[in-house]
């Protein structure tokens, strides 16, 4: 059995013995790049060499990197993905190309001396070419001559095999190398990673960064041409051990094995099971490493640190769903810490930390989700009452199509979105409750509805997930965005109740609730206050559109009121507009049209310092 400390030494020997000097890894959270959250390739830290500065250690490059990749994480519970990886990566700094990449890859796989996998169980990808950049012919007959067989070589295009780190910058066809892990023993003839993606496993990308995509999306061949390479480090294992999945490497099966014990289930025990230990194991490994870098963060509301938060919380819920019924996940830290310590020292510097800031979080999203729970039953018991008095019977009836239908309008999939929204209440949970109150509900139909207003709400808010939240974890910008269009609402509700005189002294949105500072003199009347809220209810209820428009700030200025010193403003400025309601001067984003922001609720009306009152409010 090939264990991982086995396999991450014997990759960087390997590509010492070839001239490359070894690195260590880098940061989890990048150090100089603001535009990413994380780290998610080996080739991140050394993008400036790979653009043609000088590296220190030389032109070839080995690491074994820490890396962070949230966007598959919908997938993860598979057998294959993973949030925290570690990436095995040689780098040419426009020393070698394509020949000796290939050849070298090749020689690590085969050959006894290193991990002496069976060739008839490799396949691989090369790039089949567009109006871009030309089929890779040169890597196509790198490989004939290295004997793979033209049925195990794929044509794939730019979507498989064609690596860019962003949007802009160093790129270039590669070619990927699959293991078979199909149920027979050797792949069936015709068999490639063109044509099933399931039976062939990817454990090894080979870049070659010949080019440069410029903003205007065009290419520029590069003066430098590079190798960046990345072996996935359980992918490989599981091809080495003849595992089913990646949690059975010794990186994750301790996890799963104290998941096991915490809970009572046996991971064997059925599909179901298996996706939540994997989701748990997976998400609290990933925030351990994350919490634990030298560069750690903890849960919060902003970038790196929301990731967190929600790895967490979806932990929980699978421990829920597992019946775990108290804290659990700083358990899980410690196995991760026990696992990596050796290879990653700052663990054992950090572990007070991680696992205080991870019992913090669990402890605190506990009470969320019993507070949600209550929510959802007193939405129920509303309901049921109202549905009471108007039929004068108890329904849910005993056909089951009616009773799905019923059950339908006592939760509807707009409020099990808002649950979801307020309180990370997944749809399970909701199906759970209903369950208690005998209520029964086409689960399909019910996603399905779900599913339409989650896509609704992604499209409103489109522009508001920045780029940096692509990564996956949608939630935050878009909740956020929302807040930002109730703000405008608010000062102009103000406005309106109080007069013109009131301006913005300050405004704070978390994806909690928003905080608004603005002058005025005395504390406002509880009249006041539901003035002000049933006029922002009101102007959600119209469903108004939000406009923007750029245009020269001195026009704007001619215009629209502003709370601070024009001359901050930029030159070029966007004005926001939701009807004749509100016009601000504002960098947004803002949601498309008003109705999407729900019920809008003043929680708290208070002095922020002399002359200036503050308001938070809620969405729900
Ligand atoms: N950068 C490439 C990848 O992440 C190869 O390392 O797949």
């Amino acid at each position: 059995m090939f264990t991982s400390v086995e396999l991450r030494q014997k990759y960087l020997d390997f590509f010492a013995s070839k001239g490359h000097a070894v690195v260590p890894s880098a940061s989890l959270i990048p150090e100089n790049d603001p535009t990413i959250l994380f780290t998610t390739a080996g080739m991140h830290p050394l993008v400036p060499y790979l653009l043609g500065e000088k590296h220190p250690a030389g032109d070839k490059l080995t690491s074994c990197q820490k890396c962070i990749r949230t966007q598959d994480i919908d997938e993860v519970g598979d057998n294959r993905h993973e949030t925290f990886f570690e990436m095995l990566g040689n780098w040419s700094l426009g020393a070698y190309f394509k020949k000796e990449a290939i050849e070298w890859a090749w020689e690590f796989l085969t050959d006894k001396k290193w991990l002496g996998l069976n060739p008839k169980k490799l396949a691989v990808s090369v790039f089949v070419g567009d109006a871009d950049a030309r089929f890779d012919e040169e890597v196509y007959s790198i490989w004939i001559g290295l004997d793979m067989p033209e049925e195990r070589i794929a044509k794939l295009p730019k979507t498989n095999n064609w690596w860019i780190a962003g949007a802009t910058g160093p790129c270039g066809p590669d070619t990927e190398m699959f293991y078979w892990v199909g149920e027979s023993e050797f792949p069936l003839s015709g068999s490639n990673p063109g044509n099933d993606e399931v039976n062939w496993l990817e454990i090894w990308n080979n870049v070659f960064m010949q080019y440069n995509k410029k903003p205007d999306g065009s290419y520029e061949p590069l003066k430098q041409k590079n190798v960046d390479t990345g072996m996935g480090l359980e992918r490989t294992l599981v091809a080495l051990n003849g595992y089913a999945d990646v949690f059975q490497t010794d990186t994750f099966w301790p996890l799963i094995q104290k998941i096991e014990e915490i809970s009572g289930h046996e991971y064997a025990g059925s599909a179901e099971i298996r996706r939540s230990m994997r989701i748990i194991a997976d998400h609290l490994r990933a925030t351990t490493m994350i919490v634990g870098d030298d560069r750690g963060v903890g849960p919060s509301n902003v970038e790196q640190g929301y990731v967190v938060r929600r790895l967490i919380r979806r932990a929980i819920r699978h421990g829920r769903t597992l019946g775990i019924k108290n804290n659990f996940c700083s358990r899980i830290a410690e196995e991760t810490i026990k696992v990596f310590v050796r290879i990653y020292p700052e663990l054992e510097k950090n572990k007070n930390f991680v696992l205080e800031e991870i019992n913090k979080e669990e402890s605190k999203f506990r009470s969320t989700l019993e507070n949600g729970i209550k929510e959802i039953d007193r939405i129920i018991n509303k309901k049921l009452k109202m549905m009471d008095t108007a039929t004068a019977v108890r329904w849910p009836p005993s056909d089951p199509i009616a009773r799905s239908r019923f059950t339908i309008n006592v939760v509807t999939p707009r409020e099990a979105f808002d649950l979801y929204q307020s309180y990370g209440f997944p749809l399970e949970l909701i199906n759970e409750e209903l369950a208690r109150h005998a209520l029964l509900i086409d689960a399909e139909e019910f996603k399905r509805e779900f599913g339409k207003e989650y896509k609704k709400h992604q499209e409103v808010s489109r522009m508001g997930s920045e780029q940096k939240f692509k990564g996956g974890l949608a939630g935050t910008g878009e909740i956020e965005t929302k807040y930002h269009t109730a703000t405008h609402l608010l000062l102009s509700a103000l406005n309106n109740v109080l007069g013109q005189g009131v301006l913005q002294k300050g405004s704070n949105i978390t994806a909690e609730r928003l905080r608004f500072d603005f002058n005025y003199a005395e504390k406002l009347t509880t009249e006041q206050l539901k003035q002000v809220e049933d006029l922002v209810n009101k102007k959600i209820k119209e469903d108004i559109k939000v406009e923007m428009l750029e245009m020269p700030r001195d026009e704007a200025l001619k215009t629209v009121k502003v709370s601070f010193d024009p001359n901050k403003y930029p030159d070029i400025v966007k004005v926001y507009k939701i009807g004749d309601f509100s016009v601000e001067l504002c960098g947004g984003p803002h949601v498309e049209h008003t109705g999407v922001l729900g019920q809008f609720k003043i929680t708290k009306e208070e002095a922020s310092s002399a002359g200036v009152r503050r308001i938070k409010a809620v969405l729900r």
